[in-house]
């Protein structure tokens, strides 16, 4: 999986692989971030974890190569990003490209982008959300596997709005990885193929 801050969407994955029967388990958390409670949760869970920082690399082709072969070391079948506040490259996607998944905090293609909940309050709408997809070269523009949706509130704010949307991306994330992991999955074009 890739952090970058809480990870309370990590832990929700770590409680879900704790399960009996759970078809996946998380086998390393990388963060572009030290010292995050992120990395603690993993540590805590007794998963390796690993920190690639930008500002470690002369630029963001060689920052990615790095990630790439720091993500490859713990030999994923799918890589999670969860609240990873970055975009992967070119070489990352080139190596796993078809099997990375992000979570992200609105109904897409709705709200792309880093301030998701600020954004969806701002124009107003009623009802937002959580997606899961499958990460491409765009920004949240992926083919998409699973949405939920959350109501906005009249007196809700960015904080308050984000903290019920990450409520169920923290369902919708277990629940979804599993189902990928156990039945496999391809892409046919803007489809997710389950089985
Ligand atoms: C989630 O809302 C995710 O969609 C967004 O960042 C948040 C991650 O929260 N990209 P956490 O770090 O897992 O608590």
């Amino acid at each position: 999986m890739l952090v970058s801050g809480d990870g309370s969407l990590l832990q929700s994955l770590l409680d879900a692989t704790a399960r009996a029967g759970y078809p996946a388990e998380v086998v390393g958390v990388v963060s572009d971030r030290p010292a995050v409670r992120a990395l603690e949760r993993a540590v805590l869970a007794g998963v390796p974890t690993s920190v690639v920082r930008p500002g470690d690399h002369h630029d963001r082709a060689s920052w990615d190569a790095a990630l790439t072969e720091v993500t490859a070391v713990h030999r994923p079948d799918m890589v999670v990003l969860a609240g990873f506040n970055r975009l992967v490259g070119p070489g990352f996607l080139a190596r796993f490209g078809g099997r990375v998944l992000n979570s992200h905090p609105a109904l897409l293609p709705a709200f792309p982008g880093l301030h998701a909940a600020r954004d969806a309050i701002a124009h107003g709408v009623k009802v937002s959300g959580a997606t899961l997809f499958v990460v491409d070269a765009g920004t949240d523009t992926g083919p998409i596997v699973a949405q939920v949706p959350v109501p906005v509130t009249e007196d809700d704010t960015e904080a308050t709005l984000h903290e019920r949307i990450k409520q169920a991306e923290r369902v919708m994330l277990p629940d979804q990885v599993g189902r990928l992991a156990g039945s496999g999955f391809s892409i046919d074009g803007r489809k997710v193929v389950i089985g």
